[in-house]
């Protein structure tokens, strides 16, 4: 984890959220599924954490941002935190699904699979915008078939909604159901693990976790 400064450099649409292209040293730039903790000096009582949804030059890009970040703005910095995915390196079918309303924060593993040579599916029932050639878009109506055929999927869903989301890929074959996945639970993190504030608490087999820093991705199996 490193500290330091960073830029907001350009606002973005993507998939109809306002996100923000952000400047700061490599060090800083988190991977797919993990998060970084960023203050300006709006005196904000919580710093923001910030999801990245792709790589960009000397940086990032990241949601959700504050309604009063405009270019130029610099902040601080706190990341990368987190354990992110581990896009297993054999995987050459993976499907990405966004279960609820916020698929952005997979995207960044769209570059990492096509580079692998994978074939990418992304099933989502929100628009995504701007999909590579590459990359295939389905409706969550398909889930079920697309969990036959995937080798490796990752899921971006609330933490309310994982019980949900485990439930439905029950009911799947056993074959499918449960194939190697990953679950990036959307929970804030306010503290990032520094006050062992608790407001990221997920419920795994294992006991209690810290979404921000056991997770926030989590094995499927795991949860
Ligand atoms: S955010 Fe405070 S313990 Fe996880």
């Amino acid at each position: 984890m490193h500290m330091g400064i960073g830029r907001v450099t350009e606002l973005i649409l993507q998939d109809g959220r306002r996100a923000a292209r952000i400047s700061c040293p490599a060090e800083l730039i988190p991977a797919p599924g993990q998060y970084a903790l960023a203050s300006d000096d709006s005196r904000a009582p919580l710093p923001v954490s910030l999801s990245v949804t792709d790589s960009a030059p000397g940086g990032f890009i990241a949601l959700p941002i504050p309604d009063h970040w405009m270019p130029g703005l610099e902040i601080s910095l706190r990341g990368p935190l987190g354990n992110g995915f581990k896009l297993p390196a054999s995987a050459r079918k993976i499907a990405l699904v966004a279960s609820e309303v916020l698929p952005s924060r997979l995207r960044g593993l769209i570059r990492p699979a096509l580079s692998q040579g994978a074939a990418v599916v992304f099933v989502s029932d929100s628009l995504v915008e701007n999909l590579s050639d590459e990359v295939e878009a389905q409706p969550l109506s398909a889930l079920n078939e697309i969990m036959e055929w995937a080798d490796y999927a990752a899921f971006d869903a609330p933490r309310e909604a994982v019980p949900g989301l485990r439930e439905r890929l029950g009911k799947l074959n056993q074959a499918s159901a449960w194939k190697e996945a990953e679950v990036f639970i959307q929970t804030p993190v306010p503290c990032g693990g520094i006050a062992e504030c608790g407001v990221c608490a997920v419920v795994t087999k294992s006991g209690w976790k810290m979404a921000c820093k056991d997770g926030p991705v989590f094995a499927l199996g795991e949860l």
